[in-house]
């Protein structure tokens, strides 16, 4: 399996990939879960403490070099090899979860504000890492930019995260064309911080009409700002929040498909 969350900024993608890599761990398979995201923040939501993530060494982008052309694009590679990616930069999150974070995009020389280069290794070690192992959970940054770039070349279910509001909803119809186009075998909606039958019908009668499929609801939960302002995992916190509990059903519902 290898599943990433996507969606509009803030709509909760970090807190369910993390949730979710916990849950998936504890049936004992090794899980990676890739922090892709240029600001990192996954990793509060596996469960790490403020010290231990400010000892985490981010992958300089700077290990990535241009490689092949391909659809006129030109690909970047590790210059080092994966396995040695691991040991030097991997982190143990929690039992059966190591983590990854990638590192900003190094600011283009003063004057020229161009990062492009910068964000093309960031994205392009994003697709490389997703290669990694067998189970890997990728918290991607927000927007479609990343995907047109291959970001997701390797994923084979996309979570596309959206709030009930219509801009949260266009936003996920757009991802979820853009995922069809690169051929991703499983698109699912999750319904985040859903208030009540309204939103719920709202977002459901949405994804009818655009033809995607809705694999769990989130409801509006406090408990998982209050675990946000502790730096605390929603999984520690509190496991049997409505919140953590609903993502437990989504990981239910995603083994049911049998996604390898
Ligand atoms: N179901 C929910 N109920 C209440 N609050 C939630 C819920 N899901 C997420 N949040 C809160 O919403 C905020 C944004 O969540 P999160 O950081 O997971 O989103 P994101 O999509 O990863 O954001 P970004 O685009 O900035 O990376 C956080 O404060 C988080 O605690
Ligand atoms: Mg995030």
């Amino acid at each position: 399996m290898k599943l990433a969350t996507v969606g509009k900024g803030g709509s909760g993608k970090t807190t369910i990939a993390g949730t979710l890599t916990r849950i998936f761990a504890e049936r004992g398979n090794k899980i990676l879960a890739i922090d892709g995201d240029p600001n990192p923040n996954l990793a509060h939501t596996l469960g790490l403490t403020r010290s231990e993530v400010e000892k985490i060494t981010y992958i300089p982008p700077s290990i990535m070099k241009q490689g092949e052309r391909v659809n006129d694009v030109v690909q970047m590679v590790p210059t080092i090899p994966r396995e040695e990616i691991i040991s030097e930069y991997g982190v143990k999150a929690a039992p059966y979860v190591d983590l990854l974070v990638m590192g900003q995009p190094a600011h283009g020389s003063a004057g020229s504000g161009c990062m492009c280069a910068s964000h093309r290794a960031v994205r392009g070690l994003v697709a490389e890492l997703t290669a990694f192992g067998e189970h890997t959970v990728t918290d991607m940054e927000a927007g479609l930019e990343h995907l047109k770039r291959g970001t997701a070349r390797h994923v084979d279910m996309m979570l596309i995260v959206a709030e009930p509001y219509y801009r949260s909803l266009e936003a996920a119809m757009r991802t979820a064309e853009l995922s069809r186009e690169l051929e991703i075998p499983f698109i699912k909606l999750v319904a985040n911080k859903v208030r009540n039958s309204s939103d719920e019908e709202a977002i459901r009668t949405f994804c009818d009409q655009h033809g995607i499929d809705v694999i769990g609801v989130v409801p509006l939960d406090d408990n998982l700002v209050e675990a946000e302002r502790l730096e605390k995992a929603p999984y520690d916190f509190k496991p049997d929040s409505p919140g953590v509990q609903s993502i437990r059903k989504i990981a239910q519902e995603i083994d049911s498909l049998g996604v390898n």
